[in-house]
């Protein structure tokens, strides 16, 4: 249609204030097309997405492999499902998966978001309890300020309070203990000495739920909400045993995590540690087709197809879809030639030196975290006491400026405070150290604004449109 534009307010965005996108002059850039780490709006402007589009598109823009495999196979076979019948290219990438994924996860079930994939490893934990002879086993435990979808399901599973709140009451038997936030652990402050106690947090919730009531325990290998909570050494083995002693399945929700974001093919690999399940979803395909899926043990699978159980009850029409498949084939294929995964392995430490010196530069930045293309930074008003911002500062801070900023200087990257105020940066993992040094100036500069603006110095830069917040600032609470 002729002269539609977001003003019109016919499209309703995802997790964005009504406010930065309807009106005259709406904040919300439109992306018209892209290129290596870049995409560039329709009036032109070329921004570095330093958010692979929300930790998707993990081999960069314009590629041809991808668009290719996917003509070859609608040409061919445009659609058939994985119920009752089964196509090659889905039977093909299951094998490429299981190649990848650790120990016996070489059973796959493939959905279409990653909200879908934990709504089904939801339900395939209870099947399984089910089908050993423990239907009371419902009961979830995830951490606190978890991020792990939308649908009602995977809402229970998150523990972000303003996403779960408008939706209350959810569906019962949901817990949440404390996520591996290492900067403010209230235990042993930088976990030095770490005594994993928010480990044995977990297990108190098992013990008070009662263990045999406790179906899983879901947790993102780093944590992306509330900015890159990496787990202390040793954190993954001691809630792998807590779920071996229970008989509690442990899920990796790796929907970010896995398809080299933290320079490995799964963040289980990176942090040695077994799952029963691992959810998945963006990378997979570098989000040139939806895909997601969870990959599971065999003895999750034997459990299913022997016995009284014979099948997992779920199921959904597009659930790998043919063309998305070949698309992940090619993708895959894209990682090997190009090696995406040494890529990231290279660069991923001088990436962190990098913004350790923007932290030791910009008196705003608190603290450092992350692995992998994998990077927050928290800001905070003090850094000697890691004194948090005041919600109003936070406010006027993220939505007031930096994001707007950010924006204007041509970088997009997330200023998110669902915990505490952090910038996230997530390259595309075929960022060179000339992109990253990009990446890292733009930074340094808008920090070093933000530092003048917040302690008041005068002549500090105001943004672009005081009240904006673009589409990478979510309200607190908020997005994924
Ligand atoms: C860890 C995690 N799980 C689940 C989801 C939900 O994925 P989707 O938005 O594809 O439904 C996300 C989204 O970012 C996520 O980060």
């Amino acid at each position: 249609m002729d002269g539609a534009s977001l003003a019109d307010g016919n499209l309703w965005l995802h997790f964005t204030r009504t406010a930065d996108w309807r009106g005259p002059n709406p904040s919300v850039p439109v992306i018209d097309r892209g290129e290596g780490c870049y995409v560039w709006d329709t009036a032109g402007k070329r921004y570095l997405d330093g958010l692979s589009a929300l930790f998707c598109v993990q081999v960069g823009y314009g590629r041809p492999e991808m668009p290719a495999a996917a003509a070859e196979q609608m040409a061919k076979l445009p659609f058939a499902t994985n119920w009752a019948t089964a196509h090659q290219p889905a039977i093909d990438l299951a094998a490429a998966l299981a190649d990848r994924f650790p120990a016996d996860l070489d059973h796959f079930f493939f959905v279409n978001s990653g909200s879908e994939a934990v709504e089904a490893a939801i339900k395939l934990a209870r099947q399984y309890h089910a089908a050993n002879g423990e239907p009371g086993r419902y009961k979830i435990i995830s951490r606190a300020y978890s991020y792990h979808g939308t649908t009602l399901g995977a809402l229970g599973v998150t523990g972000l309070p303003g996403a779960r709140a408008p939706y209350e009451p959810l569906m019962p038997g949901h817990f949440h203990g404390p996520n591996t936030n290492q900067y403010r652990c209230q235990s042993s402050p930088n976990c030095a000495p770490c005594d994993l106690s928010c480990a044995m947090a977990l297990e108190r919730i098992v013990l008070a739920e009662g263990p045999d009531k406790i179906s899983a325990i879901f947790l993102e290998p780093v944590q992306n909400a509330g900015g890159c909570f990496t787990p202390p050494p040793g954190y993954l083995q001691q809630v792998r045993s807590i779920c071996d002693r229970y008989g509690i399945l442990l899920v990796s929700d790796e929907v970010i995590c896995a398809f080299g974001r933290l320079g490995t093919w799964t963040g289980a690999e990176r942090y040695d540690v077994v799952p029963d399940i691992i959810t998945f979803a963006k990378g997979v395909t570098s989000a040139y087709a939806p895909l997601a899926g969870m990959g599971f043990s065999r003895r999750i699978g034997d459990a299913l197809s022997t016995g009284p159980a014979t099948m997992f009850n779920h199921g959904a029409t597009w659930g790998g879809h043919p063309v998305s498949c070949a698309v992940a084939l090619a993708n895959l294929d894209v990682f090997e030639k190009e090696d995406v995964l040494g890529n990231v392995q290279r660069n991923e430490h001088w990436l962190g030196d990098q913004l350790r010196e923007l932290q030791a530069r910009h008196e705003i930045v608190g603290d450092v975290r992350g692995t992998g293309y994998f990077w927050a930074l928290e800001l905070v008003a003090d850094r000697e006491r890691k004194v948090l911002f005041t919600e109003q500062q936070s406010e006027d801070l993220l939505r007031g400026f930096l994001s707007a900023r950010l924006l204007e200087l041509g970088l997009i990257c997330r200023a998110d405070d669902r915990d505490e105020p952090v910038i996230q940066i997530s390259p595309p993992l075929v960022a060179d150290r000339s992109v990253l040094g990009e990446l890292v100036s733009i930074l340094d500069q808008v920090l070093g604004e933000a530092t003048a603006r917040m302690h008041g110095t005068p002549g500090a830069p105001a943004p672009a449109r005081p009240t904006e917040s673009g589409p990478t600032a979510p309200e607190g609470g908020g997005a994924l």
